[in-house]
């Protein structure tokens, strides 16, 4: 059991890449919360319920809202007194160029991408100081590394990657690790949007070494390598998992 007596935080756990982690991290033998602003839960979360033992508990939490992290983050540490690992994987996408973003639309994109993580992590830093050895992953994307269609998606993760680094070395004397992981077309609902299954797609797989979309459950892997103590040495660090696409 790589995650034995964790306690975790999944932001937009109920559904696509934050589900895998969430079912991953309860088998690993944490303690999870998903915080997500679905409040019905989906069937990916709903089974997991019925198959964990209790270990995995669902929570609404809109991470654009101060108040509603207070809320969560206090239930948690009432409960557990810590928070060992923050996943802020809770995210939106629009496939719009430039001249079809609109300032609203610009808006909402950095406030649910690129503030939600920033309130998240401001307001969990003494639960994860508590842990004394914490762990933050922000789900960040290649569009966070180099320039793509969408602008206002690309700067909400380019910026996330760079909060990334400044919260790494300012707490890691605190404990606290903070590392970004950036994915490439994943199959869920978001890499669907993003791809459309069109000539687009064909054009995609062509651009990809691998040939293929990645899987929730394999980007879930890395996320939980750099939450448990295996990464106890890394800090800071950005790990692509795009099946070779930014490699060229
Ligand atoms: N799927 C991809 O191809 C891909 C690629 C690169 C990066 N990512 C990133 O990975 C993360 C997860 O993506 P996914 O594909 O699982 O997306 P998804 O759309 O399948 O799931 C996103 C989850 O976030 C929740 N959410 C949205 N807004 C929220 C809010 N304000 N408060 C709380 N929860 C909220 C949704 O309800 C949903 O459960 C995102 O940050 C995304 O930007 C995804």
């Amino acid at each position: 059991m790589r995650l034995k007596g964790k306690v975790a935080l999944v932001t937009g756990g109920n559904k696509g890449i934050g589900a895998a982690v969430v079912r991953r991290f309860a088998s690993e033998g944490a303690k999870v919360w998903s915080g997500d602003i679905l409040t019905d839960k989906t069937n990916e979360l709903s089974d997991n319920l019925a198959n964990d033992k209790g270990n995995i508990f669902h929570e609404t939490l809109d991470v654009t809202s101060l108040t509603s992290w207070e809320i969560l983050i206090n239930k948690i540490v009432d409960e557990t007194g810590k928070i060992d690992i923050l996943i802020n994987n809770a995210g939106i996408y629009e496939r719009r160029s430039i001249e079809e973003t609109t300032e609203e639309q610009f808006d909402k994109m950095l406030a649910v991408n690129t503030k939600g993580p920033f309130i998240g992590i401001k307001l969990a830093l003494d639960a994860l100081k508590a842990s004394g050895n914490a762990s933050i992953v922000n789900l960040s994307s290649t569009a966070g590394l180099r320039g793509s269609f969408a602008v206002h998606y690309g700067a909400s993760k380019g910026a996330l990657r760079l909060m990334t680094k400044s919260i790494a070395s300012k707490y890691a004397k605190d404990g606290i690790r903070c590392n970004s992981v950036h994915p490439g077309p994943i199959d869920t609902e978001m890499g669907h949007t993003a791809v459309p299954p069109d000539q687009l797609r064909d054009r995609l797989y062509e651009r990809i070494p691998m040939g293929r979309f990645g899987t929730a459950e394999e980007v879930a892997n890395v996320i939980l390598f750099l939450a448990s103590d295996e990464s106890s040495f890394v800090t800071g660090s950005e790990v692509v998992v795009d099946g070779g696409a930014t490699s060229k």
